[in-house]
């Protein structure tokens, strides 16, 4: 498994502990988020990660900034990008097995480096249930993608 991950200023030691965290299960880790002590606007990495999902050279994103917020809504303007802004496990699980969420978001100043952990553990490794209902949903998300040309 490929896993691109960014970051903005406010999030560049849990993307970094986040990015050890899977390079010990032996994921693939390309990083185009900032350093320490960098600036760095999220809209950017935000672009950098979902090309590199839609591309197919990575599998799945994981975008970090303050709130996760910024980087959803950045994220989510990118065709072919299904991006969800979690801090809690339950959702994390949810946005793959319904909404296969392609890109998970979360806050540095809104959840520590265990939930982190636990959010992108849950998030990788769940599958899309590809249930009637939700495929024919995420049709519907495609469709909305189409109108807007
Ligand atoms: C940067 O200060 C902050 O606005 C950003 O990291 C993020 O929280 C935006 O949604």
């Amino acid at each position: 498994m490929k896993i691109a991950i960014g970051n903005d200023h406010a999030a560049p030691q849990l993307k970094l502990a986040v990015a050890a965290h899977l390079r010990e299960k032996g994921i693939e880790v390309t990083d185009v988020g900032c350093a320490p002590g960098e600036k760095c606007d999220y809209p950017d990495s935000a672009e950098k990660v979902c090309r590199l999902v839609t591309s197919g050279e990575c599998d799945l994103g994981i975008l970090i900034c303050g709130t996760g917020v910024g980087m959803s809504i950045a994220a989510n303007k990118i065709k072919g990008i299904r991006a969800a802004c979690c801090s809690d496990y339950f959702s994390a699980r949810l946005t793959r097995e319904h909404n296969d969420a392609n890109v998970l978001c979360f806050g540095a100043r809104v959840v520590g480096e265990g939930t982190a952990f636990d959010l992108v553990d849950v998030f990788i490794s769940t599958p899309f249930c590809r249930g009637e209902r939700h495929c024919q949903r995420l049709e519907k998300i495609k469709r909305l993608e189409e109108k807007q040309g």
